[in-house]
């Protein structure tokens, strides 16, 4: 028979991994341990004084007593307020400099009854590490899933919750990257569209996720122009690589500095004299994807 009219649509969960791991692959900085490890030593919440936290855990739906794996846990962001707030909480994170400093948060915080660290990574045999199915009434992954395999992710987070699991991923081309700057010197930018592989495989496992989209606000500050210049210029230079759209070096180089020009301002809270911020401080997005167990 012939197949005339039939085009090739994803239909599996494992098509949209496919999927997935073909647009993971034009990244060329994959962020291994040894990335995260370094940024431990100068990592603090992104976000304070905006309400991340709170949006991300509303969507958690915490209930009194309920246990918690914070996979990606980081420096505590969400393993500290949720271990307060009385709920015995595994903090996992393949970066041992992400869970130092979270240890030492706990200390300080007088929480180690309530809060247990595991380094573990996503591509990890999670059942070797000592995990089993439904051992956590939530588990989530906050701003935490960097993987060629989502799916995996996925299944590893619903295997091991009891009730429900939640996620973020960027709704936006990258957390690193300023959308409004490459828009503004000429890119055709599109969102990542990460949530909706999620949506699409978890939909395809028999899930009936909810999504919502939480807002986040950074302040970058930069030591001179030509740092400034130098982050600028990369962010616009990896776009282009994976997005497939070309602006001549020259030209490119040309609008990026003009760009920060018309958009530093000094910083005048920062506290080394000469630092420059950004006049509109840089928003973002974060898809978060929500799912109770059926
Ligand atoms: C942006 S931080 C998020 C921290 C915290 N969850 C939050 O929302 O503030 C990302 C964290 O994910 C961890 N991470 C990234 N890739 C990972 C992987 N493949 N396996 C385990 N942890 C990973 C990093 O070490 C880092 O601590």
């Amino acid at each position: 028979m012939e197949d005339a009219g039939c085009i090739a649509v994803p239909r599996t969960a494992e098509d949209w991994n496919a999927l997935w791991h073909q647009k993971q692959s034009l990244h060329s900085t994959a962020h291994g341990a040894d990335y995260w490890n370094a940024r431990a030593r100068t990592y603090t919440t992104k976000d304070a004084p905006n309400s991340y936290t709170a949006r991300f855990l509303e969507a958690a739906q915490l209930r009194p007593g309920d246990t918690v794996l914070d996979m990606g846990c980081g420096t505590g962001n969400l393993t500290i307020p949720v271990a307060k707030a009385g709920h015995q909480v595994l903090a996992a994170d393949f970066s041992s400099g992400m869970l130092a400093k979270l240890e030492a948060a706990v200390q300080e915080s007088g929480l180690q009854e309530r809060v247990r660290t595991l380094q573990l990574a996503w591509d990890d045999d999670w059942e070797a590490a000592g995990l089993h199915e439904g051992q956590f009434d939530v588990c989530f992954a906050s701003r935490s899933i960097a993987t060629e395999d989502l799916l995996g992710a996925l299944s590893k987070l619903d295997w091991a919750a009891r009730r429900r699991a939640c996620i973020t991923l960027p709704y936006g081309v990258s957390p690193r990257t300023d959308d409004r700057m490459l828009k503004e010197i000429g890119f055709d930018v599109q969102p990542s569209y990460d949530g909706a592989y999620a949506l699409a495989m978890l939909s395809a496992l028999g899930q009936t996720p909810s999504v919502s989209h939480i807002p986040t606000t950074r302040t970058d500050v930069f030591a001179s122009i030509d740092e400034a210049f130098e982050r600028y210029h990369r962010m616009a230079v990896e776009y282009e690589r994976v997005a497939c759209e070309h602006i001549p070096e020259a030209d490119l180089a040309t609008r990026v500095r003009a760009w920060l020009d018309e958009n530093l301002v000094s910083a005048a809270d920062a506290s080394a004299p000469g630092a420059l911020t950004l006049a509109r401080p840089r928003e973002s997005y974060w898809t978060c994807i929500c799912w109770d167990k059926r």
